[in-house]
């Protein structure tokens, strides 16, 4: 597998790593794809809302670790507004990309720092718990990366439908039956929507 010198670098290097003590937020996530989990630690400065200090552990491969020092790097210094503009994109681009198979890990990263300032954002009461609603079910899609080509599933229009009613979860999938790729992709929905309490059952329909 092909890897740019940049990704090399901070796999062999990576900047922020290791466990904060005291931080203000953390999130730990997994990536359905793999099982691999990062965790990321925050310190913000509740006045400015700069985030001061960010790290992080990983439990991923050498591209997980690799996005999680770029996106970490990225984050540091920058306003809590500014960091949620942050994508797996933009980590992406920052290492010169990532093989296409790959790309699931640097969103993996990504995620797992929106998910600290989020919980950062509701622990100082500047927003809500998110209810789950059907804005939540493709947010949870756009982030289920076709592994051939290294675009997420929603962007590529393999989602021709989705509905949320008392729990049931509905999508209708544009991917052909004799795709390589499909199960995965199926199996990494449900484990990203099963997850939520508010989910009863995930029902994808296929052609
Ligand atoms: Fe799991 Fe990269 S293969 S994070």
């Amino acid at each position: 597998m092909q890897y740019s010198q940049k990704v090399l670098d901070h796999f062999m290097h990576p900047h922020n790593v290791g466990k904060m003590e005291n931080p203000d937020a953390t999130a730990t996530e997994g990536s359905p794809a793999c099982g691999d989990q990062v965790t990321v630690y925050l310190k913000v400065d509740e006045q400015t809302k700069v985030i001061e200090d960010v790290s992080f552990l990983s439990y991923g491969c050498a591209s997980n670790i690799a996005t999680a020092s770029i996106i970490t790097d990225l984050a540091k210094g920058k306003t809590l507004d500014e960091a949620k503009a942050i994508t797996w994109k933009d980590a992406m681009e920052a290492l010169d990309g990532l093989p296409p198979v790959k790309v699931h890990c640097s969103v993996l990263a990504a995620d797992t720092l929106q998910t600290a300032i989020s919980n950062y954002e509701i622990a100082k009461g500047l927003k809500p718990v998110p209810d789950f609603t059907k804005d939540t079910i493709v947010n949870e899609l756009k982030k289920i990366i076709y592994p051939q080509v290294g675009e997420d599933i929603v962007t590529l229009k393999m989602v021709k439908y989705v509905g949320f009613t008392d729990g049931e979860v509905v999508i209708d999938l544009n991917i052909q039956s004799f795709d390589t790729w499909r199960d995965n992709v199926v199996e990494e929905i449900k484990e990203h929507l099963e997850k939520y309490p508010d989910v009863k059952n995930v029902q994808i329909n296929l052609p």
